[in-house]
């Protein structure tokens, strides 16, 4: 790319923008440097995620909240690479512009470098994804410093990490008091390590705002309050598929609701024997 073409693409904002091609980590600086917020989902198949590339969404996040979602456990802690790397693959296939980052589930990356590398090119040669995702400060700095080392852009995830609730003792809200300066620390330690962006989930809002303005790199808040550069939802949450969600999620629709209606009168109609009239038949 000529240096001409660079400019004209770190001028094109990451949400409304018309610049070609797929986003990617440079357009994500870009963005930090100019102040603009922007906004994630969380999508697992092709459909979805083509609605969202659509609509404009840059980054598309395949999380390991599959787990809840998708899989119907009450925690991430079962999921394996194995189960995201389909749900990963179906996304890259169902887009066009979005940058796909595939969460490194629990257990795939914590024992090593060597690990984390070996998980991290299982999604990017099998499935496809453009990023990867792991939750930790300090004690993952080794982790993302080897995958970045290998070309693999790393975004990180810190606070209410949902693969320690059992040591949290259960979805609590971390970084309160002192315990602030620690998270402040840890995402300092990320970005020396090299991670292009980090997820803020379950922290006050006000640490939020200071870790982003600690950083150069783009913080993507859920539930860690407006002063993130980003903000991201899951997105069964945010269209009201899912039927509880935490206080930060905000309901855009009641697809619940909307599904709901469709199957019952599915159901109705065929019971009548309505469906399929003629007009849903071959002559
Ligand atoms: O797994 C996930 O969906 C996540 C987001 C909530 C950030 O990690």
């Amino acid at each position: 790319m000529s240096s001409e073409g660079s400019r004209a693409t770190d001028a094109e904002p990451l949400y409304g923008g018309r610049r070609p091609g797929r986003v990617t980590v440079r357009d994500i600086a870009a963005a930090k440097a100019r102040g603009e917020k922007w906004p994630m989902l969380t999508t697992y198949d092709a459909l979805t995620a083509g609605i969202f590339d659509e609509a404009g969404i840059p980054v598309l996040l395949v999380g390991d909240s599959a787990g809840n979602v998708v899989f119907g456990y009450d925690t991430t802690i079962p999921v394996t690479v194995d189960d995201l790397i389909p749900l990963t693959a179906a996304v890259v296939r169902g887009t066009k512009r979005a940058m796909v980052v595939a969460d490194l589930p629990f257990g795939s990356y914590q024992a090593s470098p060597a690990a984390a590398l070996q998980a991290s090119a299982r999604f990017m040669k099998e499935a496809g994804a453009h990023a990867v995702k792991l939750e930790g400060g300090m004690r993952v700095a080794h982790q993302v410093e080897e995958l970045v080392a290998a070309g693999v852009p790393v975004m990180g995830h810190l606070g209410l990490t949902p693969q320690s609730v059992y040591a949290f003792g259960g979805f609590r809200v971390q970084g309160r008091g002192e315990e602030g300066e620690r998270l402040l620390h840890d995402a300092k330690a990320l970005e020396a390590a090299g991670a292009f962006s980090v997820v803020l989930e379950g922290i006050p809002a006000a640490l939020g705002a200071r870790i982003t303005e600690a950083l150069h790199i783009p913080t993507i808040g859920i539930g860690a309050g407006p002063g993130c550069d980003a903000q991201v939802l899951v997105w069964q949450d945010m269209a009201g598929l899912s039927s509880r969600a935490p206080k930060f999620v905000k309901r855009y629709a009641d697809v619940a609701a909307v599904l709901r209606t469709a199957a019952t009168e599915f159901a109705a109609d065929v019971s009548s024997g309505a469906f399929p009239s003629q007009e849903y038949s071959y002559s």
